[in-house]
């Protein structure tokens, strides 16, 4: 049997879409290769939301030429966010050979006719549509986890963040059918899954091109109604998170005490001029709101320091923003300017090193927030969802709380990956905590 090996960059979408060309393949026929070395056909599945998830990519594609040298008949193909980047295609067919084939997130589907495309024929076979089609339902998915999932409920995004090269690359918002995600949802449940993670660029625009009256809220209310154990969600764009949605999170206790609310500046100024369609003062009303209306909700958040025209005073009101809302984590960001988006046109681009200097403060203020609440749940006795074993130590276990914390613990009774579990918190660092497992 030919083998595969897929190396996926970026986000969660990324990740559930290599489980769809996962699954694809197997269906045609091939089998997981356990490293790249052994592999028939090696597809990068890409990101381009900052340079260097692109460069870091170009780095990997540049190291497979000589593995390609060993064994000429290695396929390897790109595929992802940046084969729809402008001037990609061109880029990787003039300096990047070894390259046998290029597809888009729009033709995923076509994988199996593009791959006899580049057998059958012995040449090069580079096809990206520019748009969006119809969605494709009914793709195999291959799995990496038999307890927890990711369901897509859209795809795309509308909100043209000035920023950001997402809207230009995944295209515009497209809802899939309530009934077909549901019905995905208990097929899941029905083979032992746990946990279902809806993904979308935006998950609170769900339902707006779609013609029967559905939106997020109620969808989440019917997913969670289904009597899965867990419901996740990402990402959430605070413009659109609306009463009816928290009040779905505050009365099903499925449904994680975590919610992922990026507000990428605190600055009123910067976020116009990111048109991201909220203030300052907006954000915090509602990060407090969901607060008053879940008190054990755990917000984390997405920052990007360094966008065009940030002055200090700017970056102070990031960082007054942080300590007013007291996230349980942060993902933080340089700013990194996307051709194509207009902020990478705007004339008063921040230094490098001012960049670099505003994100080490903070990164140091984050720090500190984040051991401090997780340093609050001590003594508190937490459900995980079980993981598994650490790969570097046997005997560390992890899992996570419905506030999506990591708990490690030692296995002093025997527990397997996708059992519920109480441990009691004993200690807290920055990232994670440890526990005592009850049973
Ligand atoms: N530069 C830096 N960070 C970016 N993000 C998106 N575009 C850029 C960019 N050009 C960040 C945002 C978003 C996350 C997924 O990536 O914070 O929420
Ligand atoms: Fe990018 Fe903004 Fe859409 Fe998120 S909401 S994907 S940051 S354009």
């Amino acid at each position: 049997m030919p083998k595969y090996y897929i190396t996926t960059f970026g986000c969660q979408m990324n990740v559930h879409d290599s489980e769809i060309i996962a699954g694809m393949l197997e269906t045609m026929g091939y089998q997981k290769a356990e490293a790249q070395e052994c592999a028939d056909l090696v597809i990068l599945n890409t990101c381009c939301v900052r340079e260097n998830a692109e460069n870091r990519t170009l780095g990997h594609i540049g190291n497979l030429k000589s593995l390609k040298e060993q064994n000429p008949d290695m396929l390897i193909a790109l595929c992802g966010c940046m084969a729809q980047e402008e001037g990609i295609v061109e880029k990787i067919r003039e300096n990047y050979p070894h390259v046998d084939l290029v597809f888009g997130t729009h033709n995923l589907h076509q994988l199996p006719e593009l791959i006899h495309k580049v057998t059958t024929t012995g040449s090069r076979v580079m096809e990206v549509w520019d748009s969006e089609g119809e969605i494709y339902e009914g793709l195999p998915v291959k799995r990496d986890e038999t307890y927890r999932a990711w369901v897509t409920i859209m795809y795309g995004c509308n909100n043209f963040c000035t920023y950001c090269i997402v809207p230009y690359v995944r295209g515009r918002e497209r809802s899939r059918r309530p009934e077909v995600i549901l019905d995905e949802i208990r097929g899941l449940i029905a083979n032992g899954v746990k946990e279902v993670t809806l993904l979308g660029q935006n998950v609170n625009s769900y339902g707006k091109d779609l013609e029967d009256g559905w939106n997020f809220a109620r969808l989440l209310r019917e997913v969670a109604e289904t009597g899965l154990y867990r419901i996740r969600f990402q990402t959430s764009h605070p413009k659109d998170l609306s009463d009816e949605l928290i009040e779905v999170i505050a009365s099903h206790p499925n449904v994680g005490r975590h919610l992922h609310l990026p507000f990428q500046a605190g600055s009123s100024r910067i976020l116009q001029r990111m048109n991201r369609q909220y203030t300052k003062e907006g954000y915090i009303d509602l990060a407090l709101k969901i607060k008053a209306k879940v008190p054990d909700i755990a917000l984390t958040t997405d920052i990007i320091v360094g966008f065009p025209g940030e002055t200090e005073e700017d970056f102070l009101d990031t960082m007054n923003l942080v300590e007013k809302v007291r996230f349980d984590g942060a993902f933080t960001f340089i700013y990194s300017p996307r051709v194509g988006t207009p902020a990478a046109k705007m004339e008063d681009q921040i230094p490098e090193e001012v960049k670099k200097e505003r994100l080490m403060r903070l990164i140091d203020l984050q720090n500190r927030i984040s051991l401090e609440r997780n340093q609050a749940l001590i003594g508190t006795i937490q459900e995980i969802l079980v993981e598994g074993a650490s790969e570097k130590n046997e005997s560390r276990w992890s899992g996570r709380t419905s506030h999506n914390k990591l708990v490690h613990f030692e296995p002093v009774i025997k527990v397997n990956p996708g059992d519920i579990a109480q441990v009691r918190i004993c200690g807290a660092k920055t990232f994670t905590l440890d526990g005592e497992l009850l049973g």
